[in-house]
């Protein structure tokens, strides 16, 4: 369960994100990702990077995680965690496309979560991932 109520079991959604990792499809970078993420009804849905010979056509962990969510019938993100790495597991940080992709379902007060370089786990908005950001009216 990586939800209980309001609380978020945070270590639930960065385990499901390192397992779903190793399902990267990454020949090409050698950088596999996993993304997880909690929707508004507490469901969690997991995705993993797909690159592609065609470098342009790869997609990213976290917008394989969100289209789950869509195709769920999930409308928020309350919150996503990603890890990546080639072996060691590291700080991954969403990319600026993801930053978009996760600003169409966040809220405020959703939370990205991101391992920090000491291994603990840094919480941030969207806000403060991707400020003055594109959106239309
Ligand atoms: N990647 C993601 O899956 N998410 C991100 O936010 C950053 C980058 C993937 C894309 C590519 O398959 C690999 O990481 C290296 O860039």
């Amino acid at each position: 369960m990586a939800s209980s109520g309001n609380t978020i079991d945070e270590q639930a959604l960065i385990d499901a994100a390192k397992t779903i990792r190793l399902h990267g499809h990454a020949p090409y970078s050698g950088y596999r990702v996993g993304a997880a993420l909690l929707d508004e009804n507490g469901r969690l849905h997991s995705g993993c990077n797909v690159e592609n010979a065609a470098f342009p056509e790869s997609i990213c962990a976290e917008a394989n995680a969100i289209g789950s969510m869509v195709s769920a019938g999930g409308k928020k993100i309350v919150a996503i965690a990603a890890v990546g790495g080639k072996d060691e597991i590291e700080a991954c940080t969403p990319c600026g496309g993801c930053r978009q992709k996760i600003l169409e379902f966040a809220g405020g007060d959703t939370q990205v979560l991101l391992i920090g370089d000491d291994g603990g786990i840094e919480r941030h908005t969207i806000e403060e991932l991707l400020p003055a950001s594109f959106r239309l009216a």
